[in-house]
């Protein structure tokens, strides 16, 4: 029997799971791969260097757009224009790319959650998410954080 808090936790799962359509035979749904992030995040099992990071930059217009600019060059082809995971590079992928517009909306998404999901990637889950601590500076990363935080804003009529 797993401590009363993590049951706690592992219940805010449950939106997410009705919202995303893999209420039915979950652990046939290859797609619901994506909640093992969310299990490992949740229960705390991440890299102790990413525990409790917080964005050190401001969310400031440059930093929003320089980070909307690297988001269309790293992120876009698979994750879309507008976050919702329909990048043309992701439709073969499985699991399928994230749809960010809905992440940003779960208490999980934190800044720790995104820096630790972003700079390892995939691997340990078997899935495409490139690890980008080789490729992105920290603040590149951060700069990405705010662009998905702020709602994609800067995207409308570019
Ligand atoms: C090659 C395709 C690909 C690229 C490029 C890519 N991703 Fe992903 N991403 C995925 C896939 C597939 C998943 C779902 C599986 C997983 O979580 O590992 C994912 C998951 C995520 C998640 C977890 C969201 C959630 O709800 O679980 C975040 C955050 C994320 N990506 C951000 C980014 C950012 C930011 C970039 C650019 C710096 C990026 N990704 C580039 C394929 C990609």
């Amino acid at each position: 029997m797993p401590p009363l808090r993590d049951l706690y936790k592992v219940s805010l799962l449950f939106p997410a799971i009705v919202m995303t359509g893999c209420q039915t035979n979950a652990s046939n749904n290859p797609d619901s791969l994506f909640l093992s992030r969310y299990i490992q995040y949740l229960r705390g099992n991440i890299p102790e260097q990413y525990a409790g990071l917080t964005n050190t930059l401001s969310v400031s217009t440059v930093n929003i757009s320089n980070g909307k600019r690297l988001y269309q060059m790293q992120c876009m082809a698979c994750h879309g224009k507008t976050g919702d995971g329909n990048g043309l590079a992701g439709t073969q992928l499985t699991p399928s790319p994230a749809n960010l517009t809905f992440t940003r909306k779960l208490p999980l998404a934190t800044d720790s959650f995104y820096f630790w999901t972003i700079s390892e990637g995939g691997k340990p889950f078997g899935s495409a998410m490139p690890a980008f601590e080789e490729r992105l500076s920290d603040d590149e990363i951060w700069q990405i954080t705010h662009y998905i935080n702020t709602g994609f804003k800067l995207n409308k009529g570019t």
